[in-house]
């Protein structure tokens, strides 16, 4: 292959996005459209999906969006069904629909547990367990939107971090189990992503924005853009042939653990001939 346009790759697709109505899930949604897909979202309050589908219309999408939450397999399969009338069969089905609240394991009652693990886990068990019927088969691929709390334990995140945990897990099975049926399922991690509800929430304070940008490599929040072109390869031929993949969209935040340079290393980093730097 000497040249491949990925944009036009994704034009007169049809990507569903459960939890398409807001952040980093529209975001995707604004990029596949900008592209000539055709994009169907679906989330629990109305007047958030009329809104966002606007906002997908003014990207240039076909769009259609109904309300659905992702905890009511029943819901779920109604809005997919829908979704296929109104744009035609799935060829991208996207499941990024999250709750999160900071609070520590003992300050959660079982059900505020729960609720994060309906949303996130069974809810993307949901959205794929319905979504498989109405894919363009063969084809077709499954993307979940993960998060860094998949891959380590932070604190006060129990909920988010088993959720997360689960939902890597569940996306590898689907990998193994649709395969052979011509469905590629993948999942993306973002790493902390401006102006969205997810850091509103994790990183309220200045203080707390500046601790996670200086522990990402790269130094800076990512953008909902850079989640979504990460969305438009998985779902392109250039990925045919990656199924499986937990791929992190984070600038390397993942990454740091208790290898983080602290303030020591930087200051030894400094002192250093530049020769060994
Ligand atoms: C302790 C809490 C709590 C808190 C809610 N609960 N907030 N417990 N501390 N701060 C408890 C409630 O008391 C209740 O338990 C249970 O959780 C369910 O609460 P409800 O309000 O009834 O739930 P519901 O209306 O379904 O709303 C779900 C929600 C809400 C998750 C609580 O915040 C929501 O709708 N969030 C969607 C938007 C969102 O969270 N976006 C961010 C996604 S970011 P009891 O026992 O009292 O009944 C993300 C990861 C980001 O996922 C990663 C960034 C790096
Ligand atoms: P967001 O704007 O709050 O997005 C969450 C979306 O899910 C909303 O559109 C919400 O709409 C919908 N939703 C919530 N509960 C639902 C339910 N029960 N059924 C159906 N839809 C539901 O948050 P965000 O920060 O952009 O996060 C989007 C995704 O990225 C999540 O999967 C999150 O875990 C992941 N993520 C975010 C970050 C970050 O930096 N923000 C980092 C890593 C991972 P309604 O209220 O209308 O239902």
């Amino acid at each position: 292959m000497t040249s491949f346009d990925l944009a036009a790759s994704a034009r007169g697709k049809h990507v569903f996005i459960a939890g398409g109505s807001s952040g980093i899930n529209l975001g995707i949604g604004e990029v596949f459209a900008r592209c000539g897909a055709k994009v169907s979202i679906c989330s629990r309050k109305a007047d958030r999906v009329a809104a966002a589908v606007e906002t997908l219309k003014a990207a240039g999408a076909e769009a259609w969006g109904g309300a659905a939450d992702v905890r009511n397999y029943a819901e779920v399969e109604a809005v997919l069904k829908a979704a296929k009338e109104a744009l035609g069969p799935i060829d991208v089905l996207i499941s990024g629909a999250a709750g999160n609240f900071v609070a520590p394991a003992l300050g959660m009652s079982s059900n505020a547990f729960r609720t994060v693990i309906e949303i996130d886990l069974i809810g993307t068990f949901n959205v794929a367990r319905a979504g498989f019927e109405f894919l363009r088969k063969p084809g077709a691929s499954f993307i979940a939107i993960s998060a860094p709390q998949a891959l380590h334990p932070y604190a006060y995140q129990a909920h988010v971090n088993a959720a997360k945990a689960g939902v890597d897990m569940l996306t590898k099975t689907l990998a193994v189990e649709w395969g052979p049926l011509g469905v590629r399922c993948n999942a993306i991690i973002p790493g902390p992503i401006a102006d969205t509800e997810g850091m509103a929430r994790l990183a309220p304070t200045e203080a707390e924005r500046k601790l996670a940008r200086e522990g990402t490599p790269l130094q800076r929040y990512g953008s909902k853009d850079e989640i979504g072109y990460a969305a438009l390869f998985l779902a392109s031929p250039l990925a045919e042939y990656i199924t499986g993949a937990i791929l992190p969209v984070d600038g390397g935040a993942v990454l740091p653990g208790p290898g983080r340079l602290g303030d020591a290393m930087k200051q030894a980093y400094e002192k250093a001939a530049p020769r060994n730097r």
